[in-house]
C-alpha cells in the first residue's frame, strides 16, 4: 500500500533543496503551463491583497516567491510612476515566464534565488508583498529575518497565505477524492514547508515576531477560487496542480487507473459548476507587518 507523506520535509538542496526541486520540476512547469488559468482562479484573492495595498506607497518593492510575475507586474502598475519592483523566486521555469510577461516593463525585474538565503542589500526595499510565495521555507524565522533585513525599517510587508486545509476546497476536495480511490495512509505534517505551512495563526505570529517584524496583523478572509473553465478543463488542472495532484503523482497510477480517477475529478467539477462558474470555497489570511 503506498504511503503518501504530503507536506513532508526532504531537506538537502542548499537551504531549500526539496522546494527548489519541486518548483523547478514538473509542479513548477505545470504552473507555467496553467499560468493564465491560475491567475484567473486566484483573481478574487489578488483583488483582496491589492485592496489592502491601496495605502502603501513605495519606490522599490519586493515580490517574494513571485512565480510567473503577475503580482510583480500588478504591483508596478499600482505604484507611482518611477517605482521599481523586483520579484524573487527559486524557480527558473516560472521566472522565465515572468521575464517574458514583463519584457516591456523596464521597472520590473526578477532574481532567481532562494529568498531565505539570498544576500539582499540591507534596507533596499520600502515595501514587500507576496501572494502565496512565503510558505515554502525550511527555516521560516531565518527566511523572514532575511526578508526583514532587505526592507527599510518601518516599511510594510503584506502577504496572503492559506488558512487550514478543511476551509479550502480547492485543496481538500481533490485530495479526499484521491485518498478514497487509492487506499493510502498520509499525513499533513503541521507547519511543514508547503501551501498550508502558515495555516496555524499562532505559529505564523511567532515567526513574524521572532524575525523582528512588529505590528503584525492576520486578517481571516473568506472568499472563493472561481473559474469559468469547463469541468473537463478543471478536472485536468486539478490532476496537475495542488494537493490532489501531488497525491496523484505519489500514487504512481497506471493509465487506466489515472483515467478512472480523472472521471471522479470530473464528477466533482460538474457538481461545483453553477451558471457556468465552478467555485471552491476558500479561506485566506491577509497578513501585514512592519519591518
Ligand atoms: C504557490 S506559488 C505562488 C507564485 C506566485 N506568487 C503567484 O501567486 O502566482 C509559490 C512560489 O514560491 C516560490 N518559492 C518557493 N520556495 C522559495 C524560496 N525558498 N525562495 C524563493 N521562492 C520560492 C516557488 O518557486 C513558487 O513560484
Amino acid at each position: 500500500m503506498p504511503t503518501l507523506k504530503l507536506g513532508a520535509v526532504m531537506a538537502n538542496y542548499g537551504e531549500n533543496e526539496a522546494q527548489g526541486k519541486f518548483w523547478n520540476d514538473a509542479p513548477g512547469q505545470s504552473w507555467v503551463k496553467h499560468d493564465l488559468v491560475m491567475n484567473l482562479r486566484l483573481g478574487n484573492i489578488s483583488d483582496i491583497l491589492f485592496d489592502r495595498l491601496k495605502g502603501v506607497s513605495a519606490s522599490n518593492a519586493l515580490d517574494i516567491g513571485c512565480g510567473t510575475g503577475s503580482t510583480s507586474i500588478k504591483m508596478a502598475e499600482t505604484l507611482a510612476q518611477g517605482a521599481r519592483v523586483t520579484g524573487i523566486d527559486i524557480s527558473e521555469p516560472m521566472l522565465e515566464r515572468a521575464r517574458e510577461k514583463a519584457a516591456d516593463l523596464e521597472n520590473v525585474s526578477f532574481v532567481t534565488a532562494d529568498a531565505q538565503a539570498f544576500q539582499f542589500e540591507p534596507g533596499k526595499f520600502d515595501a514587500a508583498i507576496s501572494r502565496f510565495g512565503v510558505m515554502f521555507f525550511e527555516d521560516p524565522p531565518k527566511a523572514f529575518a532575511n526578508l526583514r533585513s532587505a526592507m527599510k525599517p518601518g516599511s510594510q510587508f503584506t502577504f496572503v497565505c492559506w488558512a487550514p486545509y478543511e476551509e479550502n476546497e480547492f485543496f481538500s476536495l481533490p485530495l479526499k477524492t484521491v485518498l478514497e480511490f487509492v487506499p493510502s495512509e498520509y499525513e499533513l505534517v503541521a507547519n511543514a514547508p508547503g501551501p498550508l505551512a502558515f495555516s496555524d495563526k499562532d505559529y505564523l505570529s511567532g515567526i513574524l515576531q521572532s524575525s523582528g517584524f512588529s505590528n503584525s496583523s492576520i486578517e481571516v478572509v473568506k472568499t472563493s477560487v472561481d473559474t469559468a473553465d469547463t469541468p473537463e478543463e478543471d478536472a485536468t488542472l486539478l490532476m496537475q496542480i495542488g494537493f490532489g495532484a501531488r497525491a496523484v503523482r505519489e500514487a504512481e497510477l497506471d493509465q487506466r487507473r489515472t483515467d478512472e480517477l480523472y472521471q471522479l475529478f470530473l464528477v466533482n467539477s460538474k457538481a461545483r459548476q453553477s451558471d457556468g462558474i465552478i467555485k471552491y470555497a476558500a479561506t485566506v489570511y491577509i497578513v501585514t507587518a512592519t519591518a
